[in-house]
């Protein structure tokens, strides 16, 4: 669904449907819901929540993206039922126990960039835009894509671009990267892609060769899988018996670190104890129902939809407060 009645919304809210339908159990059952949008961007989803919740009602909405803090303000300035702070997910208990909510009924979060990010030449992320090779959501913490290029060493470059980024020449890139960082500095986002796309021996179609280092890096920079890996039981603690947390991810390394919290993988893994699994204790949560994906509708006029996964758990009663 693109949201023409905001103009500088580029970015279009991907399985909005299923999340809210997916949601709404969680919606329906205290008398004043608190719910959290973890990853804001331009408000779609924050938007489709909002409808689902009454006067009473309130919805924090995160975001590590000044910018995208901004258009949040300006989208819901008139709603009082909207809390919005720039932070980052991984900082989800910090910000519930400053708002004083105890427990919260229902959380999203809806992984990665958003399109303006990616499109804005200027942020740093684009492969097909020239721009200053930055690639921080938030340009004001951490370092930039180009400083970290800089100064990394060859090992480090290769092993995050084999990693985040799973490309298969991520040692002659690396390489490539150091050669050239020896003569001149690498600064502008074209130049990173140029001088992949002369490493890579063929081009697969329909795909710009920097696209997978791009993705290896900004992974790297932006911290992403760690940000996920300490917000997942941070908010999993926050929800109430009977809440939900919803989590939509765009690549196969985000979605196996979900899929196994979710089902608590590594929890019954290590109970390396004497016991059978049905005497261990109930789990403190489930997931509900199977992965969701998009439609061929919603792939077809949105086709950043094609790799989100929408996967959902609830907290169960045993272990709640
Ligand atoms: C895919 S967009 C969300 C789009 C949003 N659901 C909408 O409908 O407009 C992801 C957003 O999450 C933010 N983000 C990514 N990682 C974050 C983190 N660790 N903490 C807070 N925000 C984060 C990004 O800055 C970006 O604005």
């Amino acid at each position: 669904m693109r949201e023409d009645h905001e103009p500088d919304t580029a970015h279009i809210t991907v399985l909005l449907a299923e999340t809210v339908a997916i949601l709404r159990p969680a919606l329906r059952t205290s008398a004043a819901l608190r719910c959290v949008d973890a990853t804001g961007g331009r408000g779609g989803h924050s938007a489709a929540l909002l409808a689902e919740l009454g006067a009473t009602d309130a919805l924090l909405i995160l975001d590590r993206d000044p910018t995208a803090i901004a258009a949040l303000r300006n989208r819901f300035a008139k709603d009082p039922r909207v809390h919005i702070r720039q932070a980052r997910f991984s900082q989800l208990a910090e910000v519930l126990a400053a708002l004083e909510w105890g427990s919260v009924d229902a959380i999203l979060a809806d992984l990665g960039v958003s399109s303006p990010q990616l499109d804005e030449a200027e942020r740093g992320f684009s492969f097909m835009r020239d721009g200053p090779l930055d690639m921080r959501m938030d340009p004001g913490a951490g370092v930039s894509a180009s400083e970290w290029l800089a100064t990394a060493p060859e090992a480090e470059i290769s092993r995050v671009l084999r990693e985040y980024g799973e490309e298969r020449f991520a040692r002659p890139i690396a390489r490539a990267i150091l050669r050239t960082r020896e003569q001149t500095s690498i600064t502008r986002t074209l130049q990173l892609a140029d001088l992949i796309a002369e490493v890579l021996p063929r081009h697969e179609i329909g795909q710009h060769p920097a696209t997978r280092s791009f993705q290896g890096i900004r992974i790297f920079i932006n911290r992403e899988l760690e940000e996920l890996e300490a917000f997942l039981p941070q908010a999993m603690n926050a929800l109430r018996a009977g809440g939900r947390l919803a989590v939509i991810s765009f690549h196969s390394l985000e979605d196996r670190l979900v899929k196994r919290f979710f089902r608590a993988d590594d929890y019954r893994i290590s109970a390396d104890i004497p016991l059978r699994a049905s005497e261990l204790p109930p789990l403190p949560w489930h997931p509900v129902g199977k992965a969701l994906r998009a439609s061929a509708r919603e792939t077809c006029d949105n086709p950043r939809s094609r790799s989100a996964v929408l996967r959902t758990a609830e907290r169960s009663d045993h272990y709640a407060a």
